[in-house]
Protein backbone atom coordinates (compact mmCIF):
# COMPACT_ATOMS: atom_id res chain seq x y z
CA UNK A 1 0.00 0.00 0.00
CA UNK A 2 1.23 3.24 -0.90
CA UNK A 3 0.83 6.54 1.59
CA UNK A 4 1.56 9.92 -0.57
CA UNK A 5 1.78 12.68 1.21
CA UNK A 6 2.74 15.48 -1.86
CA UNK A 7 0.96 15.97 -4.87
CA UNK A 8 4.36 15.78 -6.50
CA UNK A 9 4.79 12.15 -5.26
CA UNK A 10 1.00 11.64 -6.25
CA UNK A 11 2.00 12.47 -9.61
CA UNK A 12 5.13 10.45 -10.15
CA UNK A 13 3.21 7.51 -8.64
CA UNK A 14 0.69 8.24 -11.39
CA UNK A 15 2.68 8.56 -14.14
CA UNK A 16 2.86 4.87 -14.99
CA UNK A 17 -0.90 4.66 -15.46
CA UNK A 18 -1.56 7.86 -17.48
CA UNK A 19 1.87 7.53 -19.71
CA UNK A 20 0.17 3.91 -20.52
CA UNK A 21 -3.51 5.41 -20.79
CA UNK A 22 -5.02 3.26 -17.86
CA UNK A 23 -7.97 4.46 -15.73
CA UNK A 24 -7.02 6.38 -13.18
CA UNK A 25 -10.89 6.00 -10.00
CA UNK A 26 -10.58 8.20 -7.19
CA UNK A 27 -12.64 8.28 -3.94
CA UNK A 28 -12.20 11.17 -1.73
CA UNK A 29 -12.76 11.01 1.89
CA UNK A 30 -12.30 12.74 5.52
CA UNK A 31 -11.18 9.18 6.62
CA UNK A 32 -12.84 7.84 9.48
CA UNK A 33 -13.62 5.26 6.74
CA UNK A 34 -16.87 2.59 7.12
CA UNK A 35 -18.59 0.38 5.17
CA UNK A 36 -20.25 3.08 2.83
CA UNK A 37 -16.48 4.56 1.90
CA UNK A 38 -15.16 1.12 1.36
CA UNK A 39 -18.67 0.32 -0.80
CA UNK A 40 -17.18 3.44 -3.30
CA UNK A 41 -13.71 1.98 -3.31
CA UNK A 42 -14.50 -1.14 -4.52
CA UNK A 43 -16.61 0.15 -6.97
CA UNK A 44 -13.89 1.45 -8.11
CA UNK A 45 -11.31 -0.98 -7.91
CA UNK A 46 -13.47 -3.03 -10.47
CA UNK A 47 -13.50 -0.19 -12.90
CA UNK A 48 -10.04 1.41 -12.96
CA UNK A 49 -6.55 0.13 -13.18
CA UNK A 50 -5.82 2.09 -10.27
CA UNK A 51 -7.30 4.10 -7.50
CA UNK A 52 -6.62 6.21 -5.55
CA UNK A 53 -8.44 7.12 -2.23
CA UNK A 54 -7.62 10.87 -0.41
CA UNK A 55 -7.93 11.26 3.12
CA UNK A 56 -8.35 14.69 3.97
CA UNK A 57 -10.50 16.62 6.83
CA UNK A 58 -11.01 19.94 4.72
CA UNK A 59 -11.26 22.18 7.21
CA UNK A 60 -12.92 25.03 5.20
CA UNK A 61 -16.09 22.92 5.00
CA UNK A 62 -17.06 22.99 8.39
CA UNK A 63 -19.17 25.89 10.00
CA UNK A 64 -18.90 24.59 12.94
CA UNK A 65 -15.18 24.71 15.14
CA UNK A 66 -16.56 21.55 17.60
CA UNK A 67 -17.74 19.65 14.76
CA UNK A 68 -14.26 19.95 12.97
CA UNK A 69 -12.13 19.43 16.15
CA UNK A 70 -14.48 16.33 16.86
CA UNK A 71 -13.74 14.32 13.55
CA UNK A 72 -12.51 11.44 13.91
CA UNK A 73 -8.95 10.84 12.57
CA UNK A 74 -7.15 7.50 12.35
CA UNK A 75 -4.61 7.37 9.37
CA UNK A 76 -3.62 3.70 10.41
CA UNK A 77 -7.15 2.09 10.97
CA UNK A 78 -7.80 3.94 7.63
CA UNK A 79 -5.35 2.26 6.16
CA UNK A 80 -5.46 -1.36 7.23
CA UNK A 81 -9.05 -1.36 6.38
CA UNK A 82 -8.01 -0.05 2.32
CA UNK A 83 -5.31 -2.49 2.54
CA UNK A 84 -7.77 -5.54 3.06
CA UNK A 85 -9.52 -4.30 0.07
CA UNK A 86 -6.32 -4.09 -2.32
CA UNK A 87 -3.10 -3.51 -1.57
CA UNK A 88 -2.45 -1.33 -4.69
CA UNK A 89 -5.20 1.54 -3.49
CA UNK A 90 -2.82 4.53 -3.04
CA UNK A 91 -3.87 6.75 -0.29
CA UNK A 92 -3.40 10.55 -0.53
CA UNK A 93 -3.24 12.58 3.05
CA UNK A 94 -1.84 15.73 2.44
CA UNK A 95 -1.48 18.74 4.97
CA UNK A 96 -3.88 21.36 4.89
CA UNK A 97 -0.87 23.61 3.73
CA UNK A 98 0.05 21.35 0.76
CA UNK A 99 -3.66 20.59 -0.66
CA UNK A 100 -4.24 24.15 -0.28
CA UNK A 101 -0.94 25.75 -1.42
CA UNK A 102 -0.76 27.47 2.10
CA UNK A 103 -3.68 29.54 1.36
CA UNK A 104 -6.68 27.72 3.47
CA UNK A 105 -9.43 29.71 2.19
CA UNK A 106 -12.71 28.45 0.38
CA UNK A 107 -13.87 30.05 -3.04
CA UNK A 108 -17.04 31.16 -3.52
CA UNK A 109 -19.27 29.81 -6.09
CA UNK A 110 -22.69 30.43 -7.83
CA UNK A 111 -24.25 26.95 -8.19
CA UNK A 112 -27.52 28.38 -9.33
CA UNK A 113 -29.43 27.97 -6.27
CA UNK A 114 -27.85 23.97 -5.36
CA UNK A 115 -26.13 25.43 -2.98
CA UNK A 116 -28.51 27.63 -1.18
CA UNK A 117 -31.14 25.10 -0.26
CA UNK A 118 -31.22 22.54 2.24
CA UNK A 119 -27.60 21.64 3.88
CA UNK A 120 -26.55 25.27 2.39
CA UNK A 121 -29.09 27.03 4.13
CA UNK A 122 -28.43 25.12 7.61
CA UNK A 123 -24.12 25.21 7.36
CA UNK A 124 -23.08 28.58 5.86
CA UNK A 125 -20.16 28.23 3.86
CA UNK A 126 -20.22 24.61 3.87
CA UNK A 127 -20.64 23.86 -0.12
CA UNK A 128 -17.80 26.47 -0.68
CA UNK A 129 -15.27 24.51 1.55
CA UNK A 130 -16.65 21.51 -0.50
CA UNK A 131 -16.40 22.65 -3.50
CA UNK A 132 -12.71 24.23 -3.38
CA UNK A 133 -11.20 21.12 -1.76
CA UNK A 134 -12.94 18.52 -4.14
CA UNK A 135 -11.02 21.74 -7.38
CA UNK A 136 -8.00 20.96 -5.68
CA UNK A 137 -8.34 17.14 -5.17
CA UNK A 138 -9.25 16.95 -9.16
CA UNK A 139 -6.53 18.83 -9.99
CA UNK A 140 -3.97 17.08 -7.65
CA UNK A 141 -4.99 13.64 -8.66
CA UNK A 142 -6.49 14.35 -12.19
CA UNK A 143 -8.72 11.20 -12.35
CA UNK A 144 -10.73 9.65 -15.07
CA UNK A 145 -14.10 8.59 -12.69
CA UNK A 146 -14.58 10.11 -9.41
CA UNK A 147 -17.09 8.38 -6.82
CA UNK A 148 -19.06 10.13 -4.39
CA UNK A 149 -21.69 8.57 -1.73
CA UNK A 150 -25.59 9.61 -2.26
CA UNK A 151 -26.05 10.30 1.47
CA UNK A 152 -24.86 13.69 0.47
CA UNK A 153 -26.95 13.58 -2.69
CA UNK A 154 -27.16 17.10 -2.41
CA UNK A 155 -22.78 17.77 -2.79
CA UNK A 156 -23.01 15.25 -5.01
CA UNK A 157 -25.35 16.93 -7.10
CA UNK A 158 -23.00 20.21 -6.79
CA UNK A 159 -19.91 18.24 -7.92
CA UNK A 160 -21.86 17.24 -11.10
CA UNK A 161 -22.49 20.76 -11.11
CA UNK A 162 -19.09 22.00 -10.58
CA UNK A 163 -17.32 19.28 -13.30
CA UNK A 164 -20.06 20.67 -15.68
CA UNK A 165 -19.24 24.09 -14.88
CA UNK A 166 -15.18 24.15 -14.92
CA UNK A 167 -15.62 21.78 -17.90
CA UNK A 168 -13.19 19.23 -16.41
CA UNK A 169 -12.73 15.52 -18.32
CA UNK A 170 -14.24 13.57 -15.15
CA UNK A 171 -17.00 11.19 -14.89
CA UNK A 172 -18.58 11.77 -11.53
CA UNK A 173 -20.52 8.39 -10.44
CA UNK A 174 -22.89 8.49 -7.57
CA UNK A 175 -23.30 5.22 -5.49
CA UNK A 176 -26.54 4.44 -2.91
CA UNK A 177 -26.28 4.41 0.73
CA UNK A 178 -25.19 1.86 2.48
CA UNK A 179 -27.23 1.33 5.68
CA UNK A 180 -26.52 -0.29 9.42
CA UNK A 181 -29.54 -2.99 10.08
CA UNK A 182 -31.79 -1.18 11.52
CA UNK A 183 -31.80 1.04 8.40
CA UNK A 184 -29.22 4.52 9.67
CA UNK A 185 -27.29 5.31 6.70
CA UNK A 186 -23.77 4.66 7.38
CA UNK A 187 -21.97 7.87 8.68
CA UNK A 188 -18.88 8.31 10.57
CA UNK A 189 -20.67 10.65 12.74
CA UNK A 190 -22.44 7.19 14.05
CA UNK A 191 -19.81 6.46 15.91
CA UNK A 192 -20.10 9.46 18.19
CA UNK A 193 -24.56 8.36 18.89
CA UNK A 194 -24.38 5.50 22.43
CA UNK A 195 -25.15 2.61 21.66
CA UNK A 196 -29.31 2.88 22.41
CA UNK A 197 -29.94 5.92 20.33
CA UNK A 198 -27.67 4.45 17.49
CA UNK A 199 -30.15 1.46 17.62
CA UNK A 200 -33.21 4.02 17.75
CA UNK A 201 -31.83 5.48 14.87
CA UNK A 202 -33.42 3.96 12.57
CA UNK A 203 -36.39 5.48 12.88
CA UNK A 204 -34.90 8.41 10.53
CA UNK A 205 -35.01 5.40 7.56
CA UNK A 206 -38.57 4.32 8.48
CA UNK A 207 -40.23 7.50 8.55
CA UNK A 208 -38.29 8.36 4.97
CA UNK A 209 -39.75 5.00 3.29
CA UNK A 210 -43.39 5.95 5.45
CA UNK A 211 -43.00 9.60 3.61
CA UNK A 212 -42.14 7.81 -0.29
CA UNK A 213 -45.16 5.60 0.74
CA UNK A 214 -47.88 8.75 1.20
CA UNK A 215 -45.93 10.62 -1.70
CA UNK A 216 -47.91 7.94 -3.68
CA UNK A 217 -51.80 9.43 -2.90
CA UNK A 218 -50.84 12.80 -0.50
CA UNK A 219 -50.01 16.07 -1.18
CA UNK A 220 -46.46 17.74 0.13
CA UNK A 221 -47.62 19.77 2.51
CA UNK A 222 -49.85 17.08 4.79
CA UNK A 223 -46.73 14.38 4.39
CA UNK A 224 -44.43 17.55 6.19
CA UNK A 225 -46.75 18.13 8.69
CA UNK A 226 -46.85 14.10 9.08
CA UNK A 227 -42.84 13.69 9.54
CA UNK A 228 -43.12 17.02 11.71
CA UNK A 229 -45.20 15.48 14.42
CA UNK A 230 -43.59 12.42 13.89
CA UNK A 231 -40.53 13.68 15.49
CA UNK A 232 -41.73 15.81 17.80
CA UNK A 233 -43.77 12.59 19.12
CA UNK A 234 -40.12 11.83 19.85
CA UNK A 235 -37.80 12.53 22.52
CA UNK A 236 -34.64 10.65 21.13
CA UNK A 237 -34.31 12.99 17.65
CA UNK A 238 -34.66 16.95 16.58
CA UNK A 239 -35.70 17.45 13.55
CA UNK A 240 -33.71 20.54 11.50
CA UNK A 241 -35.42 20.20 8.15
CA UNK A 242 -37.66 17.88 5.59
CA UNK A 243 -38.05 18.48 2.25
CA UNK A 244 -39.29 17.30 -0.95
CA UNK A 245 -37.33 18.60 -4.02
CA UNK A 246 -36.66 18.18 -7.57
CA UNK A 247 -33.83 15.80 -7.99
CA UNK A 248 -31.90 17.61 -10.55
CA UNK A 249 -32.64 21.36 -9.20
CA UNK A 250 -33.18 20.83 -5.76
CA UNK A 251 -36.47 23.15 -5.92
CA UNK A 252 -38.94 22.06 -3.56
CA UNK A 253 -42.00 20.18 -4.33
CA UNK A 254 -45.07 22.55 -4.91
CA UNK A 255 -46.83 20.49 -7.53
CA UNK A 256 -45.98 16.93 -8.83
CA UNK A 257 -45.45 16.93 -12.40
CA UNK A 258 -44.83 14.36 -15.21
CA UNK A 259 -41.47 12.89 -15.79
CA UNK A 260 -39.60 14.63 -12.90
CA UNK A 261 -37.46 13.09 -10.13
CA UNK A 262 -38.55 14.05 -6.50
CA UNK A 263 -36.14 13.11 -3.20
CA UNK A 264 -36.69 13.86 0.65
CA UNK A 265 -34.00 15.24 1.81
CA UNK A 266 -33.46 15.36 6.10
CA UNK A 267 -31.36 16.24 8.80
CA UNK A 268 -31.86 15.48 12.55
CA UNK A 269 -29.90 15.99 15.61
CA UNK A 270 -29.68 13.06 18.01
CA UNK A 271 -27.20 13.62 20.96
CA UNK A 272 -26.11 17.15 19.76
CA UNK A 273 -24.90 15.21 16.61
CA UNK A 274 -25.95 16.20 13.14
CA UNK A 275 -27.18 13.17 10.79
CA UNK A 276 -28.64 13.65 7.28
CA UNK A 277 -30.29 11.03 4.60
CA UNK A 278 -32.45 10.86 2.41
CA UNK A 279 -34.57 8.76 -0.30
CA UNK A 280 -36.16 8.89 -4.02
CA UNK A 281 -39.31 9.52 -3.63
CA UNK A 282 -40.69 7.90 -7.57
O1 LIG B 1 -18.09 13.68 1.46
C1 LIG B 1 -17.00 13.94 2.02
O2 LIG B 1 -16.45 13.11 2.73
C2 LIG B 1 -16.36 15.29 1.80
O3 LIG B 1 -17.32 16.30 1.73
C3 LIG B 1 -15.42 15.33 0.59
C4 LIG B 1 -16.16 15.11 -0.72
C5 LIG B 1 -14.34 14.28 0.74
C6 LIG B 1 -14.75 16.71 0.50
O4 LIG B 1 -14.03 17.00 1.65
Amino acid sequence: MVVVRYKKELQDTLKIYRSGRQKIGFVPTMGALHQGHLSLVERALAENAVTVVSIFVNPTQFDNPLDLEKYPENLEKDVLLLEELSTSIIVFAPSPSEIYNGNIVARSYDFNGLETVMEGAYRAGHFDGVATVVELLFSAVAPHTAYFGEKDFQQLQIIRKLTALQELPITIIGCPIEREFNGLARSSRNERLSKPTRENAGFIYAVLLTARKKFGTENALLIKDWVTSSFADNPLFELEYFEMVNEETLVPLAEKKENIKYRAFIAVYAEGIRLIDNIALN
